[in-house]
């Protein structure tokens, strides 16, 4: 095992409970794991390890408590956001376990970590839980190892590809943000599109090769079943998952296949901001004031038949494939073969918290369907695509 350096700002107390997580807590998380995968099903937890369950509770609640009276010191965003992060893994690794079970109950048990979660969820301006950027873009490594709830190399590397895919995202979504100041016709933007178009790809790759590597029995059982909700005090909060950055939509917003206008679609977006950084936030706010680039190329149409106008068209239509491309892939070859085939021979009672947000499994996947086909312009009369436009743009480009 790894001895974990404390943060540069931590107190004694911040960094005890934080090597506890990068070490002690890891093990009894997969403890807990080989006893239920020795199982005739997996799925049953109750009852099972119960010792190890104890042990994993008393102490995390025993370095939480000093953590109570010391409060946000204010030591930075940095600090305060580990320790949400840290006492957030406790959390979930209790409901994973059902050590508490949001329908049992209408408070949380938890109510010392609830306290601190809660302290610090309202200090940073965030839910009280722990959301994706603890796990991926904010998860400070030590001595080349970050922060995990178990040894599973499953859960290495989801979480690898998900930080990198997300990094690409981001990358795409910075282009396409430079454009509207410029205006499309900058002769910059071409290279900001091509940009845009290639972080795609990067993206895109990243989750086939994601796909093709990750074990379904070991992300199913082992890895999803702590993004699950849980309470922190008496609210229940959405689980993780790996869309919670601003840059997904950023990318929709800006190239102009989603809307701030439809109202489904828009829903989806404004649901995420508390399980975003402040950052991501702000960047998630501007996106809905931004124009976007399609309706800045049909609105020059009359310079169609310009140099400019054709290579610049021409890359967006790319960039438009790119995303698409990496939705549709995400959705057929992630969301279908890891979450949906794998609950289907699960009975109805038990899918409850299979995903992170909690509706209905067929309801989530139509609405994830409608997404895809926003990303891919696709002819559809149920819901608002830009089908027409592209197809309108296609044409100007000879
Ligand atoms: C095994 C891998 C993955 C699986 C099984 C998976 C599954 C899911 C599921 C079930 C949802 C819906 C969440 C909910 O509301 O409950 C979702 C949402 C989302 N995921 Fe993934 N995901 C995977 C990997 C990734 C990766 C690597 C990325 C990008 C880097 C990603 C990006 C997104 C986005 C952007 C959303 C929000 C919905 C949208 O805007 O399309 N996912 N994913």
């Amino acid at each position: 095992m790894i001895e974990a350096q404390p943060h540069s700002s931590s107190t004694p107390r911040v960094a005890a409970f934080d090597r506890w997580i990068r070490g002690r807590f890891i093990d009894l998380n997969t403890e807990l794991e080989d006893l239920y995968a020795a199982r005739d099903n997996r799925l049953h937890v109750d009852g099972v390890g119960d010792h190890v369950k104890a042990t994993l509770l008393e102490e995390g609640r025993e370095l939480i408590v000093p953590l109570i009276e010391e409060g946000n010191t204010d030591e930075g965003f940095d600090r305060a956001f580990e320790l949400l992060g840290n006492v957030g893994y406790y959390m979930a690794a209790c409901r994973r376990h059902e050590i508490t079970e949001p329908s049992r109950e209408r408070t949380s048990p938890l109510v010392e970590a609830s306290t601190l979660a809660l302290h610090l969820g309202a200090s940073l301006g965030t839910a009280p839980r722990f959301v994706t950027s603890h796990m991926e873009t904010y998860n400070r490594a030590v001595n080349g190892v970050y922060r995990t709830f178990t040894h599973a190399p499953a859960e290495k590397l989801f979480l690898d590809h998900n930080t990198r895919g997300a990094f690409a995202y981001m990358r795409a979504a910075d282009a396409l943000g430079r454009i509207h100041p410029m205006g499309v016709s900058h002769p910059a933007s071409l290279d900001l599109l091509l940009h845009a178009r290639d972080a795609l790809r990067d993206a895109y790759e990243m989750n086939v090769e994601l796909g093709k590597a990750l074990d379904v029995d070991d992300f199913f059982f082992r890895v999803r079943p702590y993004y699950k909700p849980y309470r922190v005090g008496s609210q229940e909060y959405r689980g993780a998952n790996a869309g919670d950055f601003a840059a997904f939509n950023q990318i929709d917003m800006l190239l102009g296949l989603c809307s701030p206008t439809d109202v489904s679609y828009s829903q989806v977006v404004v649901e995420k901001f508390p399980y975003l950084t402040p950052d991501e936030q702000r960047r998630l706010h501007e996106s809905f004031r931004h124009p976007n680039v399609l309706d800045a190329l049909l609105a020059q149409s009359e310079h169609a038949d310009e140099d400019w106008y054709q290579r610049h068209a021409a890359a967006f239509l790319e960039v438009c494939e790119a995303h698409g491309r990496a939705a549709e892939h995400h959705h057929e070859d992630l969301v279908v073969p890891f979450i949906k085939r794998p609950s289907e021979n699960i009975p109805h009672d038990q899918l409850a918290g299979i995903t992170a947000s909690g509706p209905p499994l067929d309801v989530l996947l139509r609405a994830l369907r409608g997404l895809v086909d926003r990303r891919l312009a696709t002819d559809r009369h149920d819901i608002p695509t830009r089908h027409a436009d592209i197809a309108a743009l296609r044409g100007l480009v000879t």
